[in-house]
C-alpha cells in the first residue's frame, strides 16, 4: 500500500510506485464500482502512461479513452465544447468518473470539463510530469485559457483524490523536468532551510530522490494552501520568483522565435528577485550568492538583452496581481523564509535585470 501523505482541502495525495493499486481498491468500492470510467489524456500520456494504468487496473476494459493534442494550446473553449459533448455521446451520466492521466494541461483542462459537465462530476487525478505532481496536485485550481489571457476561466474544485506514480517521470523529457524543478527550488526557498540543503545536495539523476522531493514539496504548498485556500493573501508566498519570471514568460511568446517553459522563466525570476530580497528585505550576501551559484548550474544562464526590459517592465505592471499600480513581489527575509506584499520601484527592477544579466559572469 502507497502512503497518503497528505489530506489537501479533504482529498488524499497518495504517492509512491505502488499507487496505481490504491487507485484500482478505489474504484472497486462501493461509491465508484457502478460509475463510468472515463480517462483523458493526450498523445504522449496515451503511450507512456496509460499503459501503466491500464495494466494496473482490474476495470481496464471498462476505461472509455478521451485524447486530445499535448500542449497549452488545447486548454480552450473549444477543446471543452468537444470534451463535453464526447461525454454526453458516450454515455456519461452525473455518477460517471473522470481520471486526468498528464500533466498539469491535462489536470487543469480535465478538472475544468468535469467540474462544468452536467454541474459537475467526480474526477481524479494522476498527474505526469514533475510539474503537476508538486504544483497542479495542490490547491483546487482548474480552468482554461481565454485566447491568450492564461488560466483565465476557471474555479476552484477538488478532485477526489491524487495518485502520484514518481516513475512517469522516467519518460519525461529534461526541459520538462527542469521546468518541474524550478517550483521545487521555490518551495524550499520560500519555507524550509533544510529542504533546501536537501535540493541543493541532491543527486537528481538518481531516481530514487524524486519521491522525497515530490513529498516534501507537496507538503510546502499544502501548508502554504490550506492557510489560504481562496487566495486572500499568504497564497501569495508562491508567487516568489513569478513577477519578473511572468514577465520573461509572456516576452518569451511575445517573439516565439525562442520558447521558455514556463519554470525557466521562474528560475530567472527567482535569481533576480533574490537580488531584490539582498537589497531590500534582509537576505544575505551569502546567501543570494548560493542562491546564485545553484541556479545558474542547474538551470544555465538565458541572455537577456538590456533592450528588452522596457517591455518587461510593462509586462510587469499589468500583472494581474499588482494593487494599485505598485509592482507586487513576495521577497525572501533568509533562504526558507520570506515576506508577501513587498514592493520595489522600477529603477531596483531594472536593476535586478542587469544583476542577472552580468551573474553569470560573478565569481
Ligand atoms: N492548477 C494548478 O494549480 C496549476 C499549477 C501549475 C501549473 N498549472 C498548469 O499546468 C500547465 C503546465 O503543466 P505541465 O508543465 O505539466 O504541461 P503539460 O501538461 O503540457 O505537459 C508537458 C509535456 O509533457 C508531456 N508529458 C506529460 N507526461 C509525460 C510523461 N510522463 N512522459 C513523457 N511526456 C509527458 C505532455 O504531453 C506535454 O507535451 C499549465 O497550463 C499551467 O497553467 C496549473
Ligand atoms: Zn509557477
Amino acid at each position: 500500500m502507497a502512503k497518503s501523505i497528505l489530506k489537501s482541502n479533504g482529498y488524499d495525495i497518495f504517492i509512491g510506485n505502488n499507487v496505481m493499486h490504491d487507485l484500482d481498491l478505489l474504484l472497486s468500492k462501493p461509491e465508484y464500482k457502478q460509475a463510468r470510467l472515463f480517462v483523458l489524456v493526450d498523445e504522449n500520456t496515451a503511450s507512456h502512461c496509460l499503459p501503466v494504468l491500464s495494466a494496473s487496473l482490474a476495470r481496464a476494459g471498462e476505461l472509455q479513452v478521451l485524447e486530445i493534442e499535448s500542449g497549452e494550446a488545447s486548454k480552450n473553449i473549444e477543446v471543452c465544447t468537444r470534451l463535453w459533448k464526447a461525454l454526453g455521446e458516450m454515455g456519461a451520466d452525473r455518477s460517471s468518473l473522470l481520471l486526468n492521466l498528464g500533466g498539469g494541461v491535462i489536470g487543469d483542462l480535465g478538472g475544468f470539463v468535469a467540474s462544468t459537465f452536467k454541474r459537475g462530476i467526480p474526477f481524479i487525478n494522476v498527474p505526469t510530469t514533475l510539474l503537476s505532481q508538486v504544483d497542479a496536485s495542490v490547491g483546487g485550481k482548474v480552468g482554461i485559457d481565454l485566447e491568450h489571457l492564461k488560466n483565465e476561466i476557471g474555479v476552484f474544485n477538488s478532485p477526489r483524490a491524487v495518485f502520484i506514480y514518481p516513475d512517469f517521470l522516467k519518460t519525461l523529457g529534461r526541459r520538462e523536468m527542469m521546468s518541474g524543478f524550478a517550483e521545487v527550488v521555490k518551495h524550499a526557498l520560500i519555507a524550509d532551510r533544510s529542504y533546501w540543503e536537501f535540493v541543493r545536495t541532491a543527486n537528481i539523476a538518481d531516481g530514487a530522490v524524486w519521491e522525497e522531493i515530490i513529498e516534501q514539496s507537496i507538503r510546502i504548498k499544502n501548508e502554504i494552501v490550506s492557510a489560504d485556500p481562496f487566495e486572500a493573501g499568504g497564497r501569495k508566498a508562491l508567487n516568489f520568483g513569478h513577477t519578473i519570471g511572468h514577465a520573461i514568460e509572456s516576452y518569451f511568446l511575445e517573439n516565439s522565435s525562442r520558447s521558455l517553459l514556463h519554470g525557466e522563466a521562474v528560475a530567472i525570476g527567482m535569481l533576480a528577485e533574490a537580488y531584490i530580497s539582498f537589497i531590500k528585505n534582509k537576505l544575505p550576501a551569502g546567501e543570494l550568492e548560493l542562491i546564485r551559484s545553484f541556479i545558474l548550474e542547474r538551470f544555465g544562464h538565458m541572455p537577456i538583452d538590456p533592450f528588452v526590459d522596457h517591455r518587461l517592465l510593462e509586462l510587469m505592471k499589468h500583472d494581474k496581481k499588482n494593487v494599485k499600480g505598485q509592482l507586487n513581489f513576495t521577497l525572501l527575509s533568509g533562504i526558507g523564509s520570506c515576506e508577501v506584499n513587498r514592493t520595489a520601484d522600477v529603477s531596483l527592477v531594472k536593476e535586478a535585470l542587469k544583476y542577472y544579466r552580468e551573474a553569470k559572469a560573478l565569481c
